[in-house]
């Protein structure tokens, strides 16, 4: 039984699909990216309107009922939200995606004629098996994954890895299993509404395993979890998609399933750890969490913000390295009006933004763009990294781990082997953070406290930043 498609939805999804093209396009520099944003905000619209224009599915009352429900609640978080919680918000909305795509899944299982995919046998149509039992498995994987990444992100449960031994074998095992069923319900003989058993036991199954992907993802990785879950809601969507006819949903979910894992792929690349290994479940996380701050006392100099104000304005070039404690303190606008003043008095400054600085992709990004820092002074960790042999000053604001020397050196550290900025080359170093004790999102203690040419700048980073502005 072939489902009609009006070709006017088609077209609107179509157009739709395009724009969702165009905004991501346009969402891969700082530049471009307020166009692309609109493109996307477009598209949605488009296919938004569509869908309630043809509403086959549900009726109208309940459609607007449930966007009222949601759409009120997610104000209400959205406004409350710390933008420090964002990485946590960020996982439990996927989780929803991917509770979204079983129950679609399910719905479909127990009424398979209100989603037209009854066959004349009194089965399922094989095909559409095959969507539901992927697609809840997805959205399964996705729910339990993100339920576990939100708990580690918020603090309900501990962030250090948790290694089950035999994992991988048991990884395998069960995504095997899940395969295997989904080919059982797939031929199965007796597949009328809600009649086979396999469908619920994949379901378990892929609840059981999103759980146990993410268990062994520890600390540092958690960044490329949340994109690579991310990544899963996605497919999950286009799964549902399949499920419900609907064009718009494939090519929205394929486009965010894509675009998540290549996000991934390249935040996997930047913290130097193997894509495979983080998809498989924390391979790589073998060496445990050592390299535990120390709790001998090491000298270190204590600076002041008339010390920072004097050396900078001396400087011929300063390099800014913001990092989650920018975030915390909101200092991007005055840390521009500091480059600003710099500026003015001669100095060459940039900012070096880490792929993984602060607690979501783009974070620092967003901020500065937020404050106005021209784009063309800020650059990337391999596009900067060379200069700081040659610059006077390392002005490390509100960031720890990645300006953490440990990552190069320390074999037993959890940050080692991503790449960090080296920040020791340059000739004087301020650090700006609260106290001694705060450590990085690692949790590990840094050598750069203790260098020669640092200064601690000890206080928040806005309160030290403005105190700055006032003695330049
Ligand atoms: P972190 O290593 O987390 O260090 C933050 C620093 O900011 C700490 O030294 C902290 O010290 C200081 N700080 C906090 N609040 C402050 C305030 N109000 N004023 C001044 N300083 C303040 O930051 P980072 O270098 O940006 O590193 C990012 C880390 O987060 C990496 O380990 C990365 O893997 C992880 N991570 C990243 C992401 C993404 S996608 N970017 C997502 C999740 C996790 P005090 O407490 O002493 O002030």
């Amino acid at each position: 039984m072939e489902h009609a498609v009006n070709p006017w939805v088609a077209v609107a999804y179509l157009i739709a699909g395009v724009c969702f093209i165009v905004a991501l396009r346009g969402l891969s520099s700082p530049a471009t990216s307020r166009r692309g944003n609109r493109y996307g905000m477009i598209g949605m619209a488009i296919a938004v309107a569509t869908t309630l224009i043809t509403h086959d599915i549900a009726s109208l009352p309940e459609i607007v009922g449930a966007i009222a429900i949601g759409g009120g609640v997610g104000f209400v978080i959205a406004r409350r939200i710390q933008m420090t919680a964002m990485p946590q918000l960020v996982a439990a909305f996927h989780s929803l995606v991917g509770l979204a795509a079983v129950l679609v899944a399910v719905a479909a299982f127990l009424n398979p004629g209100a989603f037209d995919i009854l066959g004349g046998d009194g089965n399922i149509l094989a095909v559409s098996r095959v969507e539901m039992a992927l697609g809840a498995a997805i959205g399964a994987i996705t729910f339990s994954g993100s339920v576990i990444a939100f708990a580690k992100l918020n603090g309900n449960m501990s962030g250090a890895p948790i290694l089950l031994p035999a994992r991988h074998v048991i990884n395998l095992g069960t995504l095997l299993l899940i395969l295997a069923l989904t080919a059982g319900f797939a031929v199965a003989a007796n597949a009328g509404p809600g009649e086979n058993g396999m469908f619920w036991a994949v379901v378990a199954l892929s609840f059981l395993i999103g759980f146990l992907l993410i268990i062994p993802i520890g600390g540092a990785d958690m960044p490329v979890v949340v994109s690579m879950l991310n990544s899963y809601s996605g497919w999950a969507a286009a799964a549902m998609g399949f499920t419900l006819h609907n064009t718009a949903m494939i090519i929205t979910g394929a486009l965010v399933g894509s675009s998540g894992a290549i996000l991934s792929y390249i935040m996997c690349r930047a913290m130097n750890r193997s894509f495979i290994s983080v998809i498989a479940g924390g391979f790589g996380a073998e060496n445990g969490g050592g390299g535990g701050g120390s709790a001998e006392q090491r000298p270190w100099k204590r600076g002041s913000a008339e010390d920072a104000a004097f050396l900078m304005k001396e400087a011929g070039s300063v390099i800014i390295i913001p990092g989650y404690g920018m975030a915390v303190a909101q200092a991007q606008h005055v840390l521009r009006e500091m480059g600003d003043l710099l500026k003015e008095e001669g100095v060459n400054v940039k900012f070096a933004i880490h792929p993984v600085a602060g607690r979501m992709p783009g974070h620092m990004n967003v901020l500065l763009a937020e404050a106005s820092v021209p784009y063309d002074e800020v650059f990337e960790l391999e596009d900067i990294n060379g200069e700081f042999a040659q610059a006077d000053v390392a002005f490390i604001i509100g960031a720890n781990d990645v300006v953490n020397p440990a990552a190069k050196t320390d074999k037993s550290s959890p940050i080692y082997g991503m790449p960090v900025f080296d920040v020791d080359k340059a000739k004087t170093i301020f650090f700006i953070k609260r106290s001694m004790g705060g450590q990085g999102y690692a949790g590990v203690d840094n050598d750069v406290f203790y260098m020669d040419q640092t200064m601690m700048l000890l206080g928040d980073a806005k309160k030290m930043v403005e105190e700055i502005i006032k003695a330049l």
